[in-house]
């Protein structure tokens, strides 16, 4: 099954992200050379510079932050919101076709 998520760049560009299962967003986003996710830390949620915005989620696909991904949200470089995630905590499911973010202007 092909998992197509919807990125939507922060100058309005949209790309489709052909998502991998068991993958995390931020290893997609990386090996589809998509721009704005750096992953400074390689995944390890101890850098912040994997932030995005989940804009649009199937329900139930999303599991909750755990503390540490909260924690290190308190860290991004652009403005936390309600729906900031870090790419390298989210793993992509079946669930997830569909999904859309959005990417901050900056990571640092
Ligand atoms: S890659 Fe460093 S927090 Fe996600």
């Amino acid at each position: 099954m092909s998992i197509t998520i919807i990125v939507t760049q922060s100058n309005g560009a949209e790309e489709e992200l052909n998502a991998q299962l068991d993958q995390t967003l931020l290893e997609c986003a990386q090996t589809a050379g998509l721009d704005g996710f750096v992953g400074e830390c390689g995944g390890n949620c101890a850098c912040g510079t994997c932030h995005c915005y989940v804009e649009f989620a199937p329900q139930g696909a999303l599991v909750d932050p755990t503390n540490e991904e909260l924690q290190m949200l308190d860290f991004v470089a652009a403005p936390r919101e309600e729906n900031s995630r870090l790419a390298c905590q989210i793993r992509i499911t079946e669930d997830m076709h569909g999904m859309k973010i959005t990417m901050p202007e900056r990571q640092f």
